[in-house]
């Protein structure tokens, strides 16, 4: 029994979409959890006992759904169990198809984006999943508890949280870049005021840059300019939205910048244990004795250019055949959001101009290309320290962790190909080669730089790099947003 005088607990309250534990279920009928990783976990583990947790997430399949009819699940996690045809049209309708592109700028405007009767559907969805997880958080959460809410699937949760409990302090941090404002404001104008208007609900709004963060005010005064005021004071104090409606007192967000780094003390003992040491051994086979390796690895995003990458590498062997047979592209494209016809074709496309180039410039001995589309970590690791150049040409990208993650693995030093469109250029930018993502010849340019460079100078390119990108650590990241939102 909790005595009369005991302290109660401080509360911190988690919402993504996707939650630290998925389910599958087993042909045998039994169901098999499995966890996955990244910053929230790793910072969530960080915060001591004297705090209570509690991660709100959807059920994302059916496992994880039989898994909350069959009341099975993890301490601290609570899975929301929405309807699968609601769930759908907001997470693949709005979420992944309307807000992942705007954000990105990955439309082919002359023929999209095309808001009709369907978009609205699905919109209500949207509407109706953000709800669900406001109420589940309003009901779950003790007085004055902390709510950290994340990306662009929840962005109208921290307006319909404070509506139900004002007493709540609402953070929310989005994991991608912000569309410049004139992009955003293709979303139909009464949408986007509901964006903005969602997002502002809350009382701290982290972004991974300033840029982003930037981009976030811009389209904030610009899509409601009768109710917001941006502070912008100069220098790196406070900066704020302050939102007024008719009949309320004025909120005040905070705009914050929280730059996630790559978590160095886990690569550098995760990087060195015996399944990767095996793949190590695997991958020089494939690759060839004497030859130097650009590696990449992502999820086959739309947003990360690995067909401009083929082609800028395809460039660079038509161009500079001295460096045929000498060099090999190991690329690892894991699958990613398959239920969209776009991605499907996407990355099709991938393994189609891979193979091209194998077939117009392989031989016996040399395959210029290694695809590898199962997702492997340990074997991503190997690759990593493998690297001789590493290229990340994302379109557009909120941070993109791989950056900051190769250098602090790398065996020999590794030259990092970096375009000026992902976040990670803020911090890594001097010690990179940044490319325009777009500019393909640019690209196949800074790959001869990079394989070109003196060992000397990649080793102390890749040893500032590792240092910056490991300055914020997941754990202090996620501290750090939460001491910003306060009690
Ligand atoms: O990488 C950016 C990000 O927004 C993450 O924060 C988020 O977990 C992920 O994308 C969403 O991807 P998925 O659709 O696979 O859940």
């Amino acid at each position: 029994m909790v005595s009369e005088h005991a302290t109660p607990k401080v509360q911190v309250l988690l919402a993504s979409n996707r939650g630290p534990v998925s389910y599958a279920l087993k042909e045998d009928g039994s169901l098999e959890s499995r966890r996955g990783g990244g910053g929230l976990v790793s910072g969530l583990s960080a915060i001591g006992d004297e705090v209570e947790s509690l991660w709100v997430c959807a059920a994302l399949g059916d496992g994880d759904r039989e898994a909350v009819r069959r009341g099975i699940g993890e301490q601290g996690v609570r899975m929301l169990d929405i309807d699968p045809e609601v769930f759908a049209q907001a997470y693949n309708g709005i979420a992944n198809s309307v807000l992942w592109f705007v954000h990105h700028m990955l439309y082919q405007t002359p023929l999209e984006p095309s808001f009709d009767a369907e978009f609205r559907r699905q919109w209500a969805s949207y509407e109706t999943c953000n709800r669900a997880f406001a109420e589940a958080l309003a009901a779950a959460a003790g007085d004055g508890a902390r709510v950290l809410v994340q990306d662009y699937h929840l962005a109208l949760v921290p307006g319909m949280l404070r509506e139900l409990r004002p007493d709540l302090r609402i953070g929310h941090f989005s994991h991608t870049p912000w569309a410049p404002v004139d992009y955003f404001r293709m979303l139909p104008d009464d949408i986007a005021a509901r964006l903005v208007r969602g997002m502002l609900g809350a009382d701290r709004l982290g972004f991974l840059t300033r840029r982003w963060a930037s981009a976030f005010m811009d389209s904030a005064t610009a899509t409601l300019p009768d109710e917001t005021e941006a502070f912008v004071p100069s220098g790196e104090g406070r900066r704020w939205l302050r939102h007024r409606v008719p009949g309320r007192a004025p909120h005040e967000t905070d705009i914050a910048v929280h730059p996630l780094g790559a978590d160095g003390d886990f690569l550098r003992r995760r990087s060195r244990e015996a399944d990767v040491e095996e793949r190590i051994i695997a991958l020089r086979e494939q690759i060839g004795a004497g030859r130097r390796t650009i590696v990449r690895v992502d999820r086959t995003e739309l947003s990360k250019n690995i067909v401009r990458g083929l082609h800028a590498y395809r460039h660079l062997l038509d161009t500079r055949p001295e460096w045929r047979e000498r060099v090999v592209h190991v690329a690892f494209a894991y699958p990613s959001r398959q239920d969209l016809a776009v991605y499907r074709d996407y990355t099709a496309e991938v393994a189609r101009v891979a193979e091209d180039i194998n077939s117009a410039y392989g031989t016996a001995s040399w395959t210029p290309v290694l695809l590898h589309v199962q997702d492997d970590f340990a074997r991503s690791l190997a690759a990593y320290r493998l690297a001789d150049v590493a290229l990340v040409n994302p379109i557009r990208d909120g941070m993109n962790l791989v950056a900051k993650e190769v250098p602090v693995v790398s065996d020999a030093g590794c030259v990092l190909v970096l375009s000026r469109e992902a976040g990670a250029v803020a911090e890594l930018g001097d010690d990179a080669l940044v490319v325009n993502p777009y500019d393909v010849v640019g690209t196949a340019d800074a790959l001869h730089a990079a394989l070109c460079m003196g060992e000397g100078e990649r080793a102390e390119r890749t040893k500032r790099l590792a240092a910056a990108g490991t300055g914020v650590p997941p754990r202090r990241w996620f501290l750090d947003q939460l001491e910003g939102l306060g009690s």
